[in-house]
């Protein structure tokens, strides 16, 4: 099990490019679920959790960004949460993430880019792992606010453990601060 975690985290690390990285995921994609949750994955639980405390309607419209295979809204839905739309990379993640059938809609789009989506379009936006060294860079941000309502919630769980990314992401976070 450790093997097959660090080998499946040497590969997404090692991506050069988005291609490169939805070409491995949509590989992975097929055994994601059941790899994770072999070495204690938590994110989606600890954003389930974060939701249910800051968001009270399960009405609300909310983005998860880098949905991948889904993990985070399979358990958003059992708390209740019904307007859910996703967006990925990987053509095989949201395949995976189809399948369960709680997403109103899922789309192929990539967070670093202008996002296809109207001004003030959601009441949150969730994501969780897709922040990490050669993944969705800062610049996603300035997206979020955009597409989020005034007093909208942005809830990401971001790994810390890669120094130049956390400083890039805190950097990003001073800038709206200020
Ligand atoms: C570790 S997985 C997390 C998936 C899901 N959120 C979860 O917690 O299980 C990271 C996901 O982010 C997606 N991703 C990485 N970089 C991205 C980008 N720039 N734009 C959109 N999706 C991206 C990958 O395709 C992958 O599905």
């Amino acid at each position: 099990m450790q093997t097959d975690k660090s080998n499946w985290l040497k590969k997404v690390s090692s991506a050069q490019n988005n291609q490169e990285l939805s070409n491995i995921y949509d590989n992975w994609s097929q055994e994601y679920d059941e790899s994770v949750l072999s070495f204690g994955y938590n994110p989606p639980a600890v954003i389930n959790g974060l939701v249910g405390r800051f968001i009270q309607s399960t009405d609300a419209n909310i983005l998860d960004a880098g949905v991948g295979t889904g993990m985070v809204g399979e358990l958003l839905s059992i708390l209740g949460y019904t307007n859910l739309v996703g967006i990925d990379l990987s053509l095989g993640m949201l395949e995976r993430a189809r399948k369960k059938q709680v997403y109103q809609d899922l789309r192929q789009m990539v967070l670093g880019q202008p996002l296809d989506f109207p001004d003030n379009a959601f009441d949150a936006v969730v994501s969780a792992g897709t922040f990490s060294a050669n993944h969705a860079p800062p610049e996603s941000f300035d997206e979020f606010i955009r597409i989020v309502k005034p007093q909208g919630l942005i809830i990401v769980a971001i790994r810390v453990d890669v120094a130049y990314y956390i400083d890039a992401i805190r950097g990003k976070m001073n800038t709206f601060e200020k």
